[in-house]
């Protein structure tokens, strides 16, 4: 089967569950205190009147807060539960516009938007050519471009405990795969393992520049909220985050 389809068919059956972890105790520590500061403090300082692709949106977490601060945002995802999580979560006078599609073929005309965020989105997809290659043609001279992935060296590792502490063991770094991410409840997303270089010549290839790679650890606040998380945070990469700048 198509590895979009079988993703989708994931995130209509465990929409609302996936939506639901991310304001548990470990997804608040993930989204508040590591993922969105990281991201936000890549994005342009003022983004009122900007027009901001939220691609991959899911229930529109960050298509909501990129709207609260002014941008112009449109959603698009594969998932019609996702979107109409994301349409039942938002509130109308935000205005964000929100639509059901693929990220590797966007029905938008060239130069659309000012910039793009892409949240965990890209690992489900195998040709990350033609999303790079769609994102630059959407983008406008001058956009810019945020990604978020899972690190890659956390997507090819095996999990032990010892002495209370987790302990990575990275077996094949370079190894292309699909690892089954297991979500909890049932919910397991096939997503594809590859190393940075695979994104960093991706991007290259489509035309971008790499303006700044982080590896964000948790704010310290984050402590409070699920202690065991943030100190495994603040030791092993969690998150890598780009920003790309169309010239
Ligand atoms: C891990 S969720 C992240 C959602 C959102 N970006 C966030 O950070 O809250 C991944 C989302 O990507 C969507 N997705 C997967 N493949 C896609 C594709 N080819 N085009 C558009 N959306 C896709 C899924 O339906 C799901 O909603």
């Amino acid at each position: 089967m198509n590895m979009t389809k079988k993703v989708t068919g994931v995130y209509n059956t465990f929409g609302q569950q996936y939506h639901d972890s991310r304001n548990n105790a470990g997804g608040r520590v993930h989204n508040e205190y590591i993922d969105m500061p990281a991201a936000f403090s890549l994005l342009p300082k003022q983004l009122r009147g900007l027009r901001v692709l939220d691609a991959g949106c899911g229930s529109g977490i960050y298509a909501q807060a990129l709207a609260k601060k002014g941008a112009q945002v449109t959603g698009i995802d594969v998932s019609k539960k996702m979107l109409e999580i994301a349409s039942n979560e938002t509130p109308t006078k935000l205005g964000v516009h929100y639509l059901n599609g693929s990220i590797s073929k966007l029905p938008f005309r060239p130069t659309t938007f000012d910039g793009i965020v892409c949240m965990y989105v890209i690992e489900n997809i195998q040709n990350i050519n033609k999303v790079f290659q769609e994102f630059y043609r959407v983008l406008q001279h001058g956009g810019f471009c945020i990604i978020s992935i899972s690190h890659p060296t956390r997507a090819q590792i095996t999990k032990i405990e010892k002495d209370g502490k987790e302990i990575w063991i990275l077996e094949d770094y370079f190894k292309q795969s699909v690892r089954q991410a297991n979500f909890g409840g049932g919910m397991v997303v096939p997503k594809f393992t590859r190393p940075l270089q695979d994104y960093t010549q991706a991007t290259a290839k489509a035309g971008f520049l790499i303006q700044n790679i982080i590896e964000p650890r948790p704010l310290p606040a984050a402590k409070k909220v699920d202690r065991k998380k943030f100190e495994t945070a603040m030791r092993l990469p969690q998150i890598l985050t780009m920003k790309l700048f169309k010239s």
